[in-house]
């Protein structure tokens, strides 16, 4: 895994597969040489064209690495930066670099002004993705005002247009994929709200020819929860270039004197499938993006209140859910919305963090040791950055929200957001979780935020347009806080279901919560989307009482779907039947054999529920030994679907014994992939978890 450093300052990053090439051009300037399948290192050069006319310049052709703002080049810039003079462009020099195995640095000075930049990169062992972030550094001193300040700028080979997988998702409807092909112009994906957001994510996935087992795919994804902006464009010279990072609407940030900030890291690669780029992103997770220790800790069953009892918790109620969860098997016990301060419904108490006397006489005590004595962990959910009007907290500090004075405060679900950038804010809120924590036996928070932000007036701050950054930064603090304070918390983060679960989030939370839309059907869709850049098993899913909305959608079918990540359960047990129980127990009984194989196996997505009408979804573990298969269908259509099924990512070489459709076959890894068992797959509900195992000689 070298950093091959040539002559003429061209330095290659060689990967498993592929070179990412960099370099520094006569003038000091940096510059992209290429991405892509590895070359004869020796054949690289950075490219001189003088050609230009008085409108499209030879610096607006060129391809960098990190463009600054100024000077005859007119495409989007990396960085735009103001001087204490009224200076608006930067003219970056390279100072020169540093390496070790695994990381380069290159750094770079303004050619006037205190203004250093850093570019960093950073390899992954047997893997083609490459982490890069900037930093800069204020060396002067007087202030410097940035307008942009993105993380990297990525160019890519082909002159060909590529298409931009996204999404357009929306609440109860993440991670929607579309399609857009870049021909000319700018492709811009975002999010405004202060969060990542439910209807774009962070990330691109940029293809030709592309599908789960061929074609060429460049990805990358932003590890940040909050405004960010994604624009892919393709210029006059068929130049297709993405920038990536910190959303530069609403944006500023003030560096003082001697400070230096880092942007948030982008995870980026080349790969020649979707299936690799996902498999290859979820090892990466695994290993270098999800907080330690549990990054390696299978996730635990879960249950939680919400979709049983919303805000109708009481000591009583939740005893009764628990005892039914122990029975099937949940190993950890979440109690939902509803058991702190006036919280009788969402208008009212969030900001007090003090359990409500009147559902709990004896605390949360009684209830957690009755859960602890049933053999399970309790959690709790908490939405820390809100506050109702209607609180202690609020009719306490009515300014500690997000405000101007001569604007309306607008309520969404009738709260309004804190604001995070005051110290005393995070105080108040990481002193009453821990607290929490510290007097009583919690093992889990889920960490929700409800409300995009408004009015975010913080004139607490120098330069108030920060806020968007600091707030997301508030938030990542106090959790790394909590998490380092009581080591055996895990936290999972939900923001009205999916709109904050990207790699930033997954850098500090454990799991996230994709979607509030708890549909079997639907989620087969939301998980999809989901599983492109993000670790099947920080992805919680929950077995519901909802039997489908648009289709039939059985107890059994909605496991198969929520087995596919980390289960939970969501149903009113109370009111299960005998049989219905036995259901759970059997299913997650299954569950905790197969779930090593599907949180940290690689998975292949064989067929898909909207291409197809049918889903299989493969997980296959490392050693290719063991693997579990989920085939689902719900509403097959023609009659047609009589077919040779295949297996992927198994040994050639090795046999394998399955059992399906009630048959079961031994066949090698070569045969499940190029023949396949036939099988009819018909009609609704049709769900069928199939095991995989190696036949080992005797
Ligand atoms: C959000 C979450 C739900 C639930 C409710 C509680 O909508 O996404 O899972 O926790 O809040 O109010």
């Amino acid at each position: 895994m070298p950093i091959i450093v040539c002559e003429n300052n061209i330095f290659v990053l060689e990967t498993s597969n592929t070179h990412y090439v960099l370099g520094i051009d006569a003038a000091g300037c940096n510059r992209h040489i290429y991405w892509g399948k590895k070359c004869d290192v020796r054949d690289y050069v950075i490219d001189y064209n003088k050609d230009e006319n008085s409108h499209n310049t030879a610096l607006d052709e060129i391809a960098q690495e990190y463009t600054p703002f100024g000077s005859t080049m007119y495409r989007g810039s990396a960085l735009k930066a103001t001087f204490a003079d009224g200076c608006r462009e930067t003219d970056l020099k390279y100072v020169g670099y540093e390496k070790t195995d695994n990381t380069l640095v290159l750094h770079f000075a303004d050619t006037h002004y205190p203004l250093a930049v850093t570019l960093h990169y950073r390899l992954a062992e047997g893997l083609d993705i490459i982490t890069r972030w900037t930093t800069v550094q204020n060396t002067g001193k007087e202030a410097i005002s940035f307008e942009k300040l993105f993380s990297a700028e990525l160019t890519l080979p082909s002159k060909k247009p590529y298409t931009f997988k996204n999404t357009n998702g929306g609440w109860a409807g993440e991670f929607l994929e579309t399609n857009t092909t870049v021909e000319g112009g700018t492709a811009v994906f975002e999010s405004r709200g202060g969060v990542s957001g439910h209807n774009q994510v962070p990330s691109f996935i940029a293809y030709q020819n592309a599908d789960e087992t061929a074609g060429d795919v460049y990805f990358a994804s932003l590890a940040y929860s909050g405004n960010f902006k994604v624009s892919a464009s393709r210029d006059l010279y068929n130049t297709t270039r993405v920038l990536l990072g910190l959303n530069d609407f609403d944006f500023a940030y003030l560096l003082k004197a001697g400070e230096s900030f880092s942007t948030p890291k982008v995870f980026c690669g080349n790969t020649q499938s979707f299936g690799e780029m996902s498999r290859q992103m979820n090892r990466f997770a695994l290993e270098y993006v999800l907080p330690k220790p549990y990054n390696k800790t299978p996730l635990p069953v879960l249950y939680n209140s919400w979709e049983a009892t919303y805000f109708d918790v009481n000591s009583e109620n939740q005893c009764a859910l628990a005892e039914r969860a122990a029975e099937m098997g949940v190993e950890l016990f979440v109690m939902d919305d509803g058991w702190f301060g006036a919280r009788k419904d969402d208008r009212a108490g969030l900001g007090d963090w003090f359990v409500n006397r009147e559902k709990f006489p004896n605390g949360l005590t009684e209830l957690i040791e009755k859960v602890n004595s049933l053999g399970m962990d309790f959690g709790l959910w908490v939405e820390p950055e809100m506050v109702n009007p209607d609180s202690d907290l609020f009719r306490a500090h009515p300014d500690w929200t997000y405000h101007y004075p001569h604007r309306t405060a607008h309520e969404l679900r009738n709260q309004l957001v804190l604001n995070m950038t005051r110290q005393e804010v995070q105080d108040y809120i990481f002193g009453l979780l821990d607290a929490l924590l510290t007097e009583n036996n919690i093992k889990y928070f889920k960490w929700d935020m409800n409300r995009a932000l408004s009015e975010t007036g913080a004139r607490n701050l120098e330069e108030p347009k920060m806020l968007w950054y600091l707030h997301t930064k508030a938030v990542y603090d106090i959790v790394d806080k909590l998490k380092q304070k009581h080591p055996d918390v895990t936290i999972e983060s939900c923001c009205s279901g999916g709109g904050r679960a990207d790699l930033g989030a997954l850098e500090h939370f454990d799991m996230v919560w994709t979607s509030d839309n708890t549909d079997g059907i639907d989620r087969m869709t939301i998980q999809k989307g989901y599983s492109l850049l993000h670790p099947t098993k920080a992805m919680r899913a929950w077995v519901t009482d909802i039997e489908g909305i648009n289709k039939p959608c059985s107890l059994d079918f909605r496991f198969a779907v929520a087995m596919q990540g980390a289960l939970g359960i969501g149903g009113n047990l109370t009111k299960y039947s005998e049989a219905d129980l036995e259901i759970c127990k059997k299913n997650i009984a299954l569950y905790k054999q197969i779930r090593e194989l599907v949180q940290f196996g690689d998975l292949y997505r064989i067929l898909d529920i909207e291409k197809d009408e049918v889903l299989l979804n493969q997980y296959v573990n490392v050693q290719k030994t063991e693997s579990v298969a989920f085939l689902l269908a719900n509403g097959t259509r023609f009659y047609k679907k009589r077919m040779p099924v295949c297996f992927d990512g198994l040994d050639d070489n090795k046999r394998y014994t399955l059992t399906v459709q009630n048959q079961t076959y031994e066949k090698s890894g070569a045969y499940l992939k190029n023949v396949g068992i036939p099988l009819h797959i018909r009609g609704v509900d049709y769900n069928e978890i199939i095991r995989i195992k190696e036949v080992r000689a005797q």
